[in-house]
């Protein structure tokens, strides 16, 4: 496809939005066609589902991890169908925020669990695999530092539970990097700073000539 797909992951607070916003001005400064994305996409009735879970959960047990896996599945592949391959079709650079490396990390109890869902994506013929993925791998109190500035949290967004998000989420980085070489994969685990943004402009830019 002629234009190239480019994943955010990282727990909440990691920095992924204003990481975003300011790789996409800078690539628009270069001249480039962006769009931005995120998952839950917020257009699917399985993404309203999924918010409603999230904001009313108190906690977090199998049968709700279940249909979260169900729910996410069902809006990811609306979002490939629907955005991303059109888009993409059209020559953009998709910037997107949280792909299944999320689901992988969220909807699983234990890093057996990850790994699995993993292999999962990576089996699924109808699941497109990004050119590029930015894990902004932020240590977990600097990021629950940021969200304590936020109003409206979530049943993730607590420093214990997004402690064992973040494992799970290097396990699914490091996994990802053994078996999907084509993938290009940049972590960042510092705070980011305006050279940090200049620098994944740069890599995204090389990924597009
Ligand atoms: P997020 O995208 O961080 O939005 P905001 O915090 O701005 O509302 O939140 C989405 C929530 O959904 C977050 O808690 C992580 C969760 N999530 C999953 O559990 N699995 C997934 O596959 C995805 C994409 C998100």
């Amino acid at each position: 496809m002629p234009g190239k797909f480019i994943v955010f992951e990282g727990i909440d607070g990691s920095g992924k939005s204003t990481t975003i916003a300011a790789i996409a001005e800078r690539l628009a400064a270069a001249g480039a066609k962006t769009i931005q994305l995120r998952e839950p996409t917020e257009k699917t009735d399985a993404s309203r589902e999924i918010r409603r879970i999230l904001r009313t959960a108190t906690k977090i047990d199998a049968k709700v991890s279940g249909d979260l896996l169900d729910l996410f599945l069902i809006d990811r592949l609306w979002d490939i169908k629907h955005q991303i391959e059109p888009a993409l079709s059209s020559g953009n650079v998709v910037l997107l925020d949280r792909y299944f490396i999320s689901t992988c990390a969220y909807q699983s109890a234990d890093t057996g669990e990850t790994l699995n869902i993993l292999q999962k994506y990576l089996d699924d013929t109808r699941i497109l695999r990004p050119d590029a993925l930015v894990f902004l791998n932020l240590p977990t109190k600097i990021a629950v530092r940021r969200l304590a500035d936020r109003s409206a949290r979530d049943v993730f967004e607590t420093e214990t539970r997004l402690e064992a998000i973040a494992t799970r989420y290097a396990a699914a980085v490091r996994r990802l990097q053994e078996s999907a070489h084509e993938i290009k994969v940049h972590e960042i685990s510092h705070e980011l700073t305006n050279s940090d943004f200049d620098t994944l402009a740069e890599m995204i830019r090389g990924i597009i000539k």
